[in-house]
Order: C-alpha cells, then sequence, then structure tokens
C-alpha cells in the first residue's frame, strides 16, 4: 500500500474506484455513440490539460469505440467573479472540428466557466455534437450555465487533491482523490 501524500486529510476516491466507476460510465458512452453515424466512424476526444490526463488515459483506454484525441489548454483564471472571467485559450484545437461529434473530458467542473467557454466555442466552430464527462462534478459551485452529461462522482464544495488536481502544479500524481489538508498549507514547502 503506498504511504498516503502528507497534504492528504481524507482520501474520497481510490485508484480502483475510480477505475471501476469509470469502466461503468464508460460502458454508457459507447452505448450512446455506437449508433451515431460519426464522420469515419469516430468519436473525437477532447481533453483540457493538465488536469484531465489521468482521467482521460484511463477513459480511453477503457474505451472500445473508435477515437481521434485532441487536447486544449484553456487558462480558468482562478478567483476572479465570473464579470471579471474571460478564459484565454493557451493551446488551441489541431483539427477541424466541422461536423466532428465531440467529447470533453474533463478531472473536475467547478464553476464551470471553462467548460462553458470551450463548448461554446466548439459548437461556433462548426462541432455537430458537444458532450461532456468528467470525473468530479461539483455543482454547488456553478456559475456558468453547463453540466456533465456523464459524471462519475458527485462531491462536496472542497479542495480536492491527486489524480490530475494540483497544489501548485504537483501533486497530479497521486493515485486517489484526496481532500486536502488545507490547515498545512500555510506552511508548506515542497
Ligand atoms: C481546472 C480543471 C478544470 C477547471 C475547472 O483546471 O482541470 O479545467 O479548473 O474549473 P472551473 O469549472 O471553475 O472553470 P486549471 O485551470 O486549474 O488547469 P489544470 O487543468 O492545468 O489544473
Amino acid at each position: 500500500m503506498q504511504k498516503l501524500h502528507p497534504l492528504v486529510k481524507k482520501v474520497l476516491f481510490t485508484k480502483e474506484e475510480i477505475e471501476s466507476k469509470t469502466k461503468e460510465v464508460t460502458k454508457e458512452i459507447e452505448k450512446y455513440y455506437s449508433d451515431k453515424n460519426m464522420i469515419d466512424n469516430s468519436l473525437l476526444v477532447l481533453g483540457l490539460l493538465k488536469g484531465c490526463l489521468p482521467f482521460f488515459t484511463n477513459f480511453c483506454m477503457n474505451c472500445d469505440l473508435t477515437m481521434e484525441m485532441e487536447f486544449m489548454v484553456v487558462s480558468s483564471y482562478k478567483g476572479t467573479t465570473m464579470a471579471e472571467t474571460e478564459p484565454k485559450i493557451l493551446l488551441d484545437l489541431q483539427t477541424d472540428v466541422r461536423d466532428r461529434d465531440i467529447l470533453i473530458v474533463e478531472d473536475i467542473i467547478d464553476t464551470g466557466a471553462t467548460l462553458k467557454y470551450v463548448y461554446d466555442y466548439l459548437l461556433d466552430s462548426g462541432a455537430r455534437s458537444v458532450k461532456i464527462l468528467t470525473m468530479l462534478d461539483k455543482p454547488s459551485r456553478r456559475i456558468a450555465d453547463i453540466q456533465a452529461d456523464w459524471a462519475c462522482f458527485t462531491i462536496e464544495p472542497e479542495f480536492v487533491i491527486g489524480y490530475g488536481l494540483d497544489y501548485q502544479e504537483k501533486i497530479r500524481n497521486l493515485p486517489y482523490v484526496a481532500i486536502c489538508d488545507t490547515d498545512k498549507l500555510k506552511d508548506w514547502k515542497w
């Protein structure tokens, strides 16, 4: 058993729980897309870097659909009000999304600002359909009018780390999702 990181207050979801739930949701997604008439019979799976990576990989490796992978980096300006929030695309799509069926894969939906921006951007760029899969959903924090089509877990508005979720860009590699012990952050040294 791997030692828990000292910033962990409580493990919410173990690697096994995440993988098992991902498998379950992946089956639903396969069923949903199996009778769609997609270009090249292929789904375009879009990950929003960097947080999505572990979950994105887990989903894709479990999914039997023919797929292409695309990535975007969108800055999300944490801690600002919606009025000041204007997400910016730092890494854009490398392919034409016109008439494509796109599944966005996210680690977490918090205020929803990032996702709403990307969702509208994809439809404005001519995507035929845009669906959303997220590992974690924090509905109580939602500001933007957007929701997941598939969410593995719904969580309370707590600071979570691991399985893609960072603190100061680090500890994304923890193989579980945990509540961060925020009391330790004030004096925290890496
Ligand atoms: C996180 C997360 C989502 C976004 C959710 O990304 O991966 O993309 O925030 O927040 P929102 O619902 O309030 O918009 P972040 O910008 O921290 O970048 P990262 O993926 O590199 O961690």
